[in-house]
C-alpha cells in the first residue's frame, strides 16, 4: 500500500511556523502581516478559494483585506487598486485571483504588483529569481509540492523527476525547483506523446494537467511518488458529483508514496500563501518603503534581497 502524504497535517505545522514568524514580525517592530486579495467577478471556484484563503489568514496572526470587485471593473481601475496597495504600508502581500474576467491584461496586472508583495510569485522579477536560482518570493502551488516531497525525498540528485503541466503556476516553476534540487526533470504535457511510456520512468511524477483520472496505474513505476496538483469536479453514475486529481489513485498501490485528492496539495497552497506573505513582511523591515508606481518600482526591483526556499518559512540569502 503506498503511503499518504497528509497535506493537511503539513500546512498545520508550517501554520505553526508562519505564526511564530507573524510573532517575530512585531517583536522585531512591525505592526501585523497584511495580505490584500482581489477577486474580479463572480467565478464561482475563485470565489470558494479566495473565502478559504481569508479564513486561514487570521489563524496565523495576518490581518486580511477583501477587494471585491465587479466583472465590469475595467483594467486602469484594477491597476489603480494596485498601485495604492503598493504604496500602502500595511499590506505586505497582494494577490490577484486568477482567472481574470475577459478584457483585462492578466500580464500587465500582474506586472503591476510590486515584486516585493507578490506572494504569488507570479511577477516576472521573481520568476526570473526563481529560473536562476537567486530567491525571491516562489509560487505557492510548487512551493508546497517540495515540501510534500521533502517529507519523504532526502536526496534528488540522479532522480528522474517528470512533470505533466506546464502552466505558468505550476507546471514551469515546480520544473525549475525540482532542477534546482538536481533532480534529472523532464517537462510534459497533455499534447506530448506516448506520455505513458515518459512517466513509468520517473522516481517522481508531478501530475498538474488538469485532466481527471489522467494517470493510470500502469503510468507508475514501483516505488516512485506521486503528486496530484488536479482537482476536478466529476459527475458520480447517481448524478451527485465528487473531486478527483489528475491520478486514478486506487490503482496506485504500488507506488511508494502519493498525495490524496482532496487533502494534499490544496492545503499546502494556502498554508504557503501564509508563509510567504509573513515572509514578505518580515522582509519589509530591512527594505525601503514600497514603491507606488511602476517607476519606483524599478528601484525596488533591483534591491531586493534574495531569499532561498527552506523548509516552511524562505530565509533570506546571507
Ligand atoms: N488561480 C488558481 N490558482 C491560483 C493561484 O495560485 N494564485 C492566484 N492568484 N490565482 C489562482
Amino acid at each position: 500500500m503506498a503511503e499518504l502524504i497528509d497535506g493537511r497535517a503539513q500546512a498545520d505545522a508550517l501554520n505553526l511556523r508562519t505564526a511564530a514568524a507573524a510573532v517575530e514580525f512585531h517583536q522585531r517592530g512591525g505592526d501585523v502581516p497584511g495580505l490584500a486579495v482581489i477577486l474580479v467577478g463572480e467565478d464561482p471556484a475563485s470565489d470558494i478559494y479566495v473565502r478559504r484563503k481569508i479564513n486561514q489568514c487570521r489563524k496565523v496572526g495576518i490581518h486580511s483585506a477583501e477587494h471585491r470587485l465587479p466583472a465590469t471593473t475595467n483594467q486602469i481601475e484594477l491597476l489603480r487598486l494596485i498601485d495604492s496597495l503598493n504604496g500602502d504600508p500595511s499590506v505586505h502581500g497582494i494577490l490577484v485571483q486568477l482567472p481574470l474576467p475577459d478584457g483585462i491584461d492578466a500580464a500587465l496586472v500582474l506586472d503591476r504588483i510590486a515584486p516585493a508583495k507578490d506572494v504569488d510569485g507570479f511577477h516576472p522579477v521573481n520568476v526570473g529569481r526563481l529560473s536562476t536560482g537567486t530567491g525571491g518570493l516562489v509560487p505557492c502551488t510548487p512551493l508546497g509540492i517540495m515540501m510534500l516531497l521533502d517529507s519523504v525525498i532526502d536526496d534528488y540528485r540522479g532522480l528522474n523527476a517528470v512533470v505533466i503541466g506546464k502552466s505558468n503556476i505550476v507546471g514551469k516553476p515546480v520544473s525549475l525547483l525540482l532542477l534546482e534540487r538536481e533532480a534529472r526533470v523532464t517537462v510534459t504535457h497533455i499534447e506530448t506523446r506516448e506520455l505513458s511510456e515518459i512517466t513509468r520512468k520517473a522516481d517522481i511524477v508531478v501530475a498538474a494537467a488538469g485532466a481527471p483520472h489522467l494517470v493510470r496505474g500502469y503510468w507508475i513505476k514501483p516505488g516512485a511518488v506521486v503528486i496530484d496538483v488536479g482537482i476536478s469536479r466529476v459527475a458520480n453514475p447517481d448524478g451527485t458529483t465528487k473531486i478527483v486529481g489528475d491520478c486514478a489513485t486506487h490503482e496506485l498501490d504500488h507506488a511508494r508514496a502519493v498525495t490524496p485528492v482532496p487533502g494534499g496539495v490544496g492545503p499546502m497552497t494556502i498554508a504557503c500563501l501564509l508563509s510567504n506573505t509573513v515572509q514578505a513582511a518580515l522582509q519589509s523591515l530591512s527594505q525601503p518603503d514600497p514603491p507606488t508606481n511602476e517607476s519606483d518600482a524599478k528601484v525596488v526591483r533591483s534591491d531586493c534581497t534574495p531569499m532561498k526556499v527552506g523548509q516552511g518559512i524562505a530565509t533570506p540569502v546571507q
